[in-house]
């Protein structure tokens, strides 16, 4: 079943198309790769779903059991939150003057309606344990390493409690070894039940943890397919993989 699609998304600053008529689909449970060169539109696409931009045409509908398939786009990123979808942010945005946990806290209050300081609390305890940062979670976020902060983008995420989560570069500059943390992460949450679509330079992640793939280039989608398919794809190594 598609818990999320786009139909004809399209985002223009001044007279540049970021995002050009792009239509997608995410089926549940799947982890969906996002990949494209610099400025291709990724994290654009991501601020049209989660309803950081505004749309200037087209549609993303949200289909869940219970509720059916509704229109999440032209809702306020809260609500769309609230909905189940949850993002980080290529540059971390997170309380630099705060504790981890208080970081962690606050999204657990903002990100799920009506929920009680003890259930708060309860979500925040167990996320922090699902994503290691025991060891971290008294810090000032200011004083720690990158690595903790990019987890820390995934963990706040996850504290909205979300069905989709959609992970904007939260491997760039890690070293290979916590590259490859980040990739068992990744891998755990899915395996937790959580759909996902992650937009990645690091080409090794997204070849061994993506069931799909999606490419952009200037704002259209250039290819679409499996990970086989993506890397012997003519256009896509022409543009982006390179020989
Ligand atoms: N808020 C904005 N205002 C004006 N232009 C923007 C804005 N956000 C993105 N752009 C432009 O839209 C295009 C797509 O940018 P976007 O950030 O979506 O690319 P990207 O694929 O995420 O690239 P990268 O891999 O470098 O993160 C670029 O030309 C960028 O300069
Ligand atoms: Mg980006």
């Amino acid at each position: 079943m598609n818990i999320l699609e786009g139909h004809g998304l399209t985002k223009a600053f001044g007279g540049r198309v970021a995002v050009d008529n792009v239509d997608f689909t995410l089926a549940e449970g799947e982890i969906l790769g996002l990949i494209g060169p610099n400025g291709a539109g990724k994290t654009t696409l991501f601020n049209l779903i989660s309803g950081a931009l505004s749309i200037d045409a087209g549609t993303v509908t949200l289909t869940d059991s219970d509720a059916g398939t509704r229109r999440v786009s032209g809702l306020k990123p809260h609500k769309i939150c609230h909905l189940g979808i949850a993002r980080t942010f290529q540059a971390a945005k997170n309380f630099p003057g705060m504790s981890l946990y208080d970081n962690i806290l606050s999204s657990a209050q903002f990100g799920n309606k009506h929920i009680s300081d003890k259930d708060a609390k309860a979500k925040t305890d167990k996320v922090i344990e699902f994503t290691g940062l025991e060891p971290l979670m008294d810090k000032s976020v200011k004083d720690i390493p990158l690595a903790g902060q990019k987890r820390l983008e995934v963990a706040r995420a996850l504290a909205t409690n979300p069905s989709i989560l959609l992970l904007d570069e939260v491997m760039a500059g890690l070293n290979p070894s916590e590259v490859e943390e980040s990739m068992r992460l990744v891998t755990k949450i899915n395996e937790s039940g959580i759909t996902i679509i992650m937009i990645e330079h690091v080409m090794k992640a997204i070849m061994s943890i993506c069931g799909r793939i999606l490419v952009l280039h200037h704002g259209q989608k250039l290819a679409e397919g499996s990970p086989e398919e993506i890397s012997s794809d003519k256009s896509v190594i022409e543009v982006y993989l390179g020989g």
